[in-house]
């Protein structure tokens, strides 16, 4: 079995590249290396004989065929993934997250691969207020990441429905563990208090998003492209809901940092104030279960992982111009006078 990853050295793809990698499954790593994709990542396989890097873009048609050479499946991972991003510039967004699948869509149809699977987003059901999303709920992306992942998302269906090219695609909750690149909540806040900076949170950091650890996401990607009816979409919970703020809470009491660092800052343009997304087709239907139920335990091991590895983040964030540029960028103009 031969699978073309693309994004493999990003945050979720590199921890699928090494499940694959151990399961005996030769890899192709298509990825462009933008800012966050870090080659560190999938270090410990880079030597393995079932592993071969591509560098290349996914919007490039060359690239992709290249990569795509007698493999029986497609994963695509690969995609702009910080909505902060997209509200400064979504230009970026709808080329890779859109543009870039309909690419690997066609490379897909062209070759008659056996799977085709579009790692998608939760977010695509924008904010969800009761309840959870079932697959079949309303979608109502918020912002351009989102529009452009369903934008994708629902291209790849098309190309079942259209031309029975065998697309499945998962929908994933808010995903931590090692290797997230340090813009999102989770490292942002780890780091920065292990650095004594403040933490920005947004709004009065009520929002709810369901924490999933990124090992279980990759199997649950993993089982989908398997073992997915095609033209299937399946939801992807941690089942872990929590409010940013007490994730926050959680990770400096877990480092011995004050709470004093919380600097609540004006809220996310459309922040969508709560993501929750039903599960039960994917455990019903294809077995998969969490080996990680609990996100305080889980971000436990997270912290650990980040303190241990100053080697990995002070590199992306320490006298870094492009890392700091954007932190000004985002946060610059946010700060409030004090906390609520
Ligand atoms: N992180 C989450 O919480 C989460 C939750 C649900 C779904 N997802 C989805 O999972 C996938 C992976 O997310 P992540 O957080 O690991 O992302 P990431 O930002 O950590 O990594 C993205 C990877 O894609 C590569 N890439 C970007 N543009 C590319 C292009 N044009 N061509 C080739 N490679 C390119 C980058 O170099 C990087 O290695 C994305 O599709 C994302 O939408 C993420």
């Amino acid at each position: 079995m031969k699978v073309l990853v693309t994004g493999g050295c990003g945050f979720i793809g590199s921890h699928l590249v090494r499940r694959l990698i151990s399961q005996r499954v030769n890899v192709v790593n298509l990825d462009k290396l933008t800012y966050a994709g870090n080659p560190a990542n999938v270090a410990d396989v880079a030597r393995s004989p079932r592993y071969r890097f591509v560098k290349g873009d996914i919007c490039d048609e060359r690239a992709v065929s290249r990569a795509a050479k007698n493999v029986d499946g497609i994963i695509n991972l690969a995609a702009e993934t910080h909505v902060d991003r997209s509200i400064l510039s979504p230009g970026a967004f709808v080329r890779t997250d859109m543009l870039g699948t309909y690419v690997l869509l066609e490379e897909a149809r062209r070759r008659k691969v056996k799977f085709f699977l579009q790692v998608s987003t939760d977010e695509v059901y924008g904010s969800v207020d009761r309840g959870a999303a079932r697959e079949d709920s309303p979608v109502r992306p918020t912002n351009p990441y989102s529009a452009s992942k369903l934008g994708a998302d629902r291209l790849a269906y098309s190309y079942f429905a259209t031309y029975g090219l065998p697309v499945v695609v998962t929908r994933g909750s808010n995903t931590y563990g090692p290797n997230q690149y340090p813009e999102k909540l989770i490292p942002l806040t780890i780091i920065r208090a292990m650095l004594g900076q403040p933490i920005p949170v947004y709004g009065d950091g009520k929002n709810v998003r369901d924490w999933l650890h990124a090992e279980d996401h990759a199997r649950a990607i993993w089982t989908a492209a398997r073992k997915g009816r095609p033209g299937e979409t399946y939801n992807i919970s941690g089942r872990c809901p929590m409010e940013n703020i007490r994730l926050v809470r959680t990770i400096l009491e877990e480092l011995d940092a004050p709470a004093s660092l919380i600097q609540f800052v004006r809220d996310r343009e459309g922040h969508d104030r709560r993501y929750a997304i039903d599960d039960e087709k994917i455990r019903d239907e294809l077995g998969w279960r969490q080996t990680e139920p609990h996100a305080a335990n889980g971000v436990t091991k997270t912290v650990q992982w980040y303190v241990a590895r100053r080697d990995w983040w002070e590199p992306l964030v320490r006298k870094n111009e492009a890392f700091n540029k954007y932190f000004e960028a985002q946060y610059g103009s946010r700060w409030k006078r004090g906390t609520p």
